[in-house]
């Protein structure tokens, strides 16, 4: 097991300048620039995109060649840029020599196009969906949704994502420049051994809390320095991490504003020092670089992760402001038209409580304890609930201890309560992964058909928990 010291020692090894050493938990000082996962135009292709879903060499620690899972590169996967109103034609080959699936996670499509575990993509094969994109401006994502094999998955490589894009971002005269200053930041957490290889060790301790990993990476490079125009800079954040929620701050405490979640664009920036983001969830930031004074991102122990249990304090990168550049410098004032959730149009409510405490090892679960949700583990043959499409519904939902990021698919819904109060301002717009601390209640439209051969999953995003069994299927008809 590489300890922290020795990857520092590893890190310094390529570092000229560095961090400033406040923090006992700062990574090394790197000069690693951040990786852009690369741009991928549907619309300049035909809308017609190919992923080869495969294992490669990749390194993640300077000088320690390593395997990778990657959607059409080493690693991770390229970032696919689609229009509002048109269809696009995914061409999904599977290179691996295990069966995959690829979810797209956020997008509002019929449930046979979902990539949920009912759509196995067996070795050598190419999945075809065509996607039709009918949802507002949002950051959506891609990863792997495979029957008990989600976590493993997604922890050695995969994951992309899919900019949705109606115009609005322009509209609201926005940093656009894809890469400059409109930047993605894939967070993960991982283990390497001695020779800078992935570990994943899935014991029941593991599945119990999620894996956490001992560290972070951005992009799939640790501790990652970004150049930035010394003005305002959107950044895309996607916590795909498999269990780690990350309290996202600067050190030296800057503001930034929050304008959009999941979903999309928020009704007006929020202004915040610090951010919670749990596994799946989106948050698009603007933050101001005009004072051309480098900005460490770090992340600090969160209060939903109970004491010791994996929410360090540690430095995630760095940004440069580098001056030749222009940019925007104007916040705006108010973003997308979004109405107060109207609770009068919903036909009923449901409970779910996430169960995460041991009956499941009785039960016996894929891999030690099993999760559930309302006592029931996660059985591809059985549907749980049965919907109307086009309804409305209150869905609350419950956590048994610790908090899970619980997530619907099919859906973008709105947040009514987290343990009982309104949410805080940024979590009141559109989203398909809410963080229960306790308890939330959400307001849901099922628009999108599910049928019982490819019905539609809900789930802690929390992989382990997931592949454990605390998911559950819907028809909607
Ligand atoms: Cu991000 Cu069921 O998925
Ligand atoms: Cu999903
Ligand atoms: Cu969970």
């Amino acid at each position: 097991m590489i300890n922290r010291r020795q990857l520092v020692s590893a890190l310094a090894a390529t570092a000229a300048a560095g961090f400033p050493r406040h923090s006992p938990a700062a990574p090394a000082a790197s000069e690693t620039p951040l990786p852009i996962p690369e741009l991928l135009d549907a619309r300049a292709q035909g809308n017609a995109v190919r992923l080869v879903a495969a294992k490669n060499p990749h390194t993640f620690l300077p000088g320690h060649p390593a395997q990778a899972y990657g959607y059409s590169g080493s690693v991770l996967g390229p970032a696919i840029r689609v229009r509002r109103g048109e269809e696009v034609e995914m061409a999904v080959e599977n290179k691996l020599d295990r069966g995959t699936t690829v979810h797209w996670h956020g997008l509002i499509i019929p449930s046979h196009l979902d990539g949920a575990p009912h759509d196995t993509i067996a070795p050598g094969q190419t999945w075809r969906p065509v996607l039709k994109i009918d949802q507002p401006e949002a950051t959506a994502w891609f990863h792997p949704h495979t029957h008990r094999e989600t976590a493993r998955q997604v922890y050695f490589g995969f994951g992309g994502l899919m900019l949705i894009d109606d115009g609005s971002g322009e509209r609201f005269g926005l940093p656009r420049s894809y890469g400059i200053d409109d930047i993605p930041l894939i967070i993960q957490d991982r283990n390497f051994d001695s020779n800078g290889r992935l570990t994943y060790d899935a014991g029941p301790m593991t599945v119990m809390h999620g894996f956490r990993g001992h560290t972070i990476m951005v992009n799939g490079a640790v501790a990652p320095v970004a150049k930035v125009p010394a003005g305002l800079v959107r950044l895309r954040v996607l916590n795909a991490s498999n269990a780690r929620n990350y309290n996202l701050s600067f050190v030296d405490q800057r503001n930034f504003h929050i304008i959009a979640s999941d979903g999309g664009y928020l009704a007006a920036p929020v202004k915040l020092a610090e951010l919670v983001i749990a596994p799946a969830e989106r948050f698009e930031l603007l933050v101001d670089f005009s004072d051309k004074t480098s900005a460490v991102l770090q992340t600090t122990p969160d209060p939903f992760t109970p004491a010791g249990g994996g929410a360090d304090f540690e430095r995630l990168m760095t940004f440069k402001p580098d001056e030749t550049k222009s940019a925007v410098t104007t916040i705006p004032k108010s973003l997308a038209a979004i109405e107060a959730p109207d609770t009068s149009k919903a036909a009923r409510r449901r409970n779910f409580v996430l169960n995460d405490h041991m009956m499941g090892m009785m039960m016996g679960g894929p891999r030690g304890p099993a999760m559930a949700i309302n006592s029931r583990s996660f059985d591809m043959g059985r549907v749980d609930v049965r919907l109307k499409q086009g309804e409305t519904e209150i869905w609350q939902v419950e956590s048994e201890m610790l908090a899970h990021p619980f997530h619907i698919h099919g859906v973008q819904f709105r947040v009514l309560s987290i343990d009982g109060r309104k949410p805080a301002p940024h979590l009141q717009g559109w989203k398909d992964t809410v963080l229960v601390p306790r308890a939330a209640e959400m307001l849901v439209r099922f628009t999108q058909q599910a049928t019982p051969d490819h019905p539609f999953m809900y789930h802690c995003h929390i992989l382990e928990h997931e592949d454990a069994g605390m998911m559950g299927q819907y028809v909607c008809a």
